[in-house]
């Protein structure tokens, strides 16, 4: 099977709102869908079990939908998507605005409220199925997940890891050695980030525990390109 002929399905990318326990959750998903249109529209969010997000959409069954523009802060999907909720403030790190109680950025493409109207549950991921409750345009095109791979992923990933150094760079700079694709090849490349990874110590003999140097995902989510 050749798995690369699945990267020619198209996303978007979306910045889901939650609550968990009295205070904001969310984190970055590509794996969003509408599933119909009428007599009402309803969506499919499939997200993985061992999230922050996951937890907050089973315990208030709701959330929202920023849906990100091609115009957006490449620090919001470093911000929302290579940390967890649980080390980070995620929504206090950007202009938010609220449907209800829940969370939703100051700027997007378009806002939705899902409600969530069932679930199942695959080996790493829940497939929610939800009712859109309501809806809002916002400004601008979406950005595609397609255009996120190949224009702005170095960019992310370097507006995070500015971030985390507490210098955080204006868009635009500088494409970081580490996230270089064209240098990927053969090697063993963080599949959240593009974080290529050029260590001495071979990526197979790295501990168990060993934790992407950007985005801090686990080994698991190496791919060798
Ligand atoms: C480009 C991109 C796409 C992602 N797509 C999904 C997705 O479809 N579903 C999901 O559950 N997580 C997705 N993630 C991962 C989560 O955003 C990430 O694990 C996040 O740190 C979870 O934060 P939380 O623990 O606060 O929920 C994606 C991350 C990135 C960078």
């Amino acid at each position: 099977m050749d798995t690369k002929a699945l990267h020619k399905i198209s996303y978007g990318l979306y910045v889901v709102g939650s609550r968990l326990d009295g205070k904001d959750a969310g984190c970055i998903v590509d794996a969003f869908i509408q599933s119909t249109s009428a007599p009402d529209p309803t969506v499919i969010l499939c997200s993985i079990q061992q999230n922050q997000t996951n937890a907050a959409i089973k315990q208030t069954g709701e959330f929202s939908i920023s849906v990100l523009g091609t115009d957006v802060d490449p620090f919001v999907i470093g911000n929302f998507g290579f940390q967890s909720g649980r080390d980070a403030d995620k929504w206090a790190m950007v202009p938010r605005k609220r449907a209800g109680e829940l969370p939703m950025l100051e700027s997007a493409a378009s806002y939705l409220r899902c409600k969530v109207t069932g679930m199942k549950e695959l080996a790493t991921h829940t497939v929610f199925f939800c009712d859109v409750v309501d809806a809002w345009q916002g400004e601008g095109e979406p950005l595609t997940y397609g255009a996120y791979q190949k224009d702005m992923k170095a960019k992310v990933a370097e507006a995070f890891q500015a971030h985390k150094n507490g210098d955080r760079v204006p868009e635009g700079g500088k494409m970081p050695k580490s996230a270089d694709a064209s240098s990927a090849e053969g090697k063993w490349v963080c599949s959240i980030c593009g974080y290529v990874y050029n260590g001495a110590t071979p990526f197979e003999q790295l501990p168990d525990d060993w934790k992407c140097p950007v985005c801090g995902q686990p080994k698991s989510v190496f791919v060798r390109k």
